[in-house]
């Protein structure tokens, strides 16, 4: 089929690199000069693993274009992957949406085409972008009649984008016809049915046989991803809770962690206690739950209690500290770690920005590292007045603490002994739980974590 894509951030770029994969003719669309320079060259504009491989296997099938009318006209599929960012009042900003489903619009090609909502949109948006595009087309003489709305969510994480894009746990559609799903059913056939040929660097994990499909109508499909979202936050929030009650009652949240996940109604997956969620999503979709059902009168008081317990964990790094240190100003505080979470440089909600703000407050001095996103933290973060270490070592040298925020691989397996040797005050605090706290202890540190 042909596809076109509007965006090609992490959402757009995976599901157009995947499609051309699976052998269909995608056109990536996006109006950031650098970005669509970049791919056009070969270059992948953000660190997602095996991305580059994908879209070199995937590249026969692929353009890239500033240009709707390069894509959109002989498209089967438009799929709508710009961003979706945190407006007023929690409600997403819908200003690239409308633009996207206006520009859609005016290039509609004479055939029936499927517009698929796959950026995360509030509840409803599937009806809106159908009126604005029939709108757009009426206005330029189009075929304002030969073209359906479709959601189809999207759940795959930033550092196994991949994975999650070609073995997912399930797809969704959400379309108020049957023509409409089919087309997208026939789309996702090689995924829903496993038969494609796995790239050799992204096997097909053991467990994956047919992927169940959810087909649905347009908004239940919409509220999945928000209900989903919101419920790994609550996961993560509520063992952050617990963690509280485990510092003070003398427990070891590790242990309580894992003696509930092990519970099958429960998992253990989303159930490690620590610095709490970042990224571009969970923050800002509960944020949009929360306001939808506002509209409606609801008061969302679970959801509302996850985002605050969240807000508070980064605090928490910052009470942590002045419990050890008494005093901050003029201290210096290592930071390992900025990107929100390992395998990815996305900066987007990442606690290391919250911690960082705080301790300079504070009039701390701050040093930082991340394995890979210095540089992107060097590009959105300039004015913030931190010290880029160039190692872990600069970043221990005459430190007051080192605070581990990302659990990058990199970082699991360092010389404690050493770095504890060039610290100021040897105390490392551990935000995810990621360090064993005899090993630590060992090597001359006091160990801390946000639950004890
Ligand atoms: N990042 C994730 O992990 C993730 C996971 C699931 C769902 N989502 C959702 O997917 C959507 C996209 O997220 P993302 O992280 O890929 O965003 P992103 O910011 O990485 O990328 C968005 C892209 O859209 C482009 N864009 C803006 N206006 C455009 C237009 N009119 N036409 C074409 N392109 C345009 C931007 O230039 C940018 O490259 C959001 O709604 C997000 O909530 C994201």
């Amino acid at each position: 089929m042909n596809v076109a894509i509007l965006g090609t951030g992490y959402v757009g770029l995976t599901t157009g690199a995947c499609l051309a994969y699976l052998g269909h003719q995608v056109t990536c669309v996006d109006p950031d000069a650098n970005k669509i320079g970049a791919l056009q060259r070969g270059e992948v504009p953000f660190h997602e693993p095996h991305l580059e491989d994908l879209l070199v296997a995937a590249r026969p099938n692929l353009k890239f274009t500033m240009d709707y009318s390069e894509a959109i006209p002989d498209s089967q599929v438009v799929f709508i992957a710009v961003g979706t960012p945190p407006g007023v009042g929690g409600a997403p900003d819908l200003r690239y949406l409308q633009a996207a489903a206006e520009g859609v619009g005016e290039r509609l090609g004479p055939h029936f085409t499927v517009i698929v909502n796959k950026s995360t949109v509030p509840i409803g948006s599937g009806n809106w972008v159908g009126a604005l595009v029939r709108d757009a087309a009426e206005r330029r003489g189009r075929g304002k009649d030969c073209f359906a709305v479709a959601s189809n969510p999207e759940f795959l994480r930033e550092g196994s984008a991949l994975l999650d894009s070609l073995y997912p746990d399930r797809v969704v559609i959400g379309a108020d016809d049957p023509r409409t799903a089919e087309v997208l059913y026939t789309l996702y056939r090689p995924i829903l049915d496993q038969t494609f040929q796995p790239p050799a660097f992204l096997p097909r994990p053991d467990r994956v046989g047919g992927v169940p499909l959810i087909s649905t109508d347009l908004a239940s499909a919409e509220l999945i991803k928000y209900a989903a979202n919101a419920f790994l936050a609550l996961k993560i929030s509520y063992i952050n809770e617990i963690g509280q009650l485990a510092e003070k009652v003398g427990a070891d949240i590790s242990q309580v962690a894992r003696g509930i996940g092990l519970d099958a109604r429960i998992g253990t997956r989303f159930l490690q206690a620590g610095i709490g969620w970042g990224g571009s999503c969970f923050g800002k979709d509960t944020a949009a739950l929360v306001s939808t059902a506002s509209e409606y009168g609801l008061d969302m008081s679970i959801v509302k209690a996850a985002r605050d317990v969240n807000r508070r964990q980064r605090e928490r790094v910052v009470e942590k500290l002045l419990g050890e240190l008494k005093i901050l100003k003029g201290r210096t505080i290592g930071l390992l770690g900025l990107a929100f979470k390992p395998h990815t440089d996305d900066l987007r909600e990442a606690p290391a920005l919250d911690v960082a703000r705080h301790l300079l407050e504070r009039g701390a001095r701050v040093k930082v590292h991340d394995p890979v996103a210095m540089n992107r933290f060097k590009k959105e973060h300039a004015g913030m007045d931190v010290v880029m270490a160039s190692d872990v070592h600069e970043v221990a040298r005459d430190t007051d603490a080192v605070v581990l925020i990302t659990e990058w691989p990199q970082y699991l397996d360092l010389d404690w002994e050493s770095l504890a040797s060039v610290m100021r005050t040897p105390i490392l605090l551990d935000t995810r739980h990621a360090f064993d706290r005899g090993r630590i202890t060992r090597a001359g540190l006091r160990y801390i974590t946000l639950a004890g």
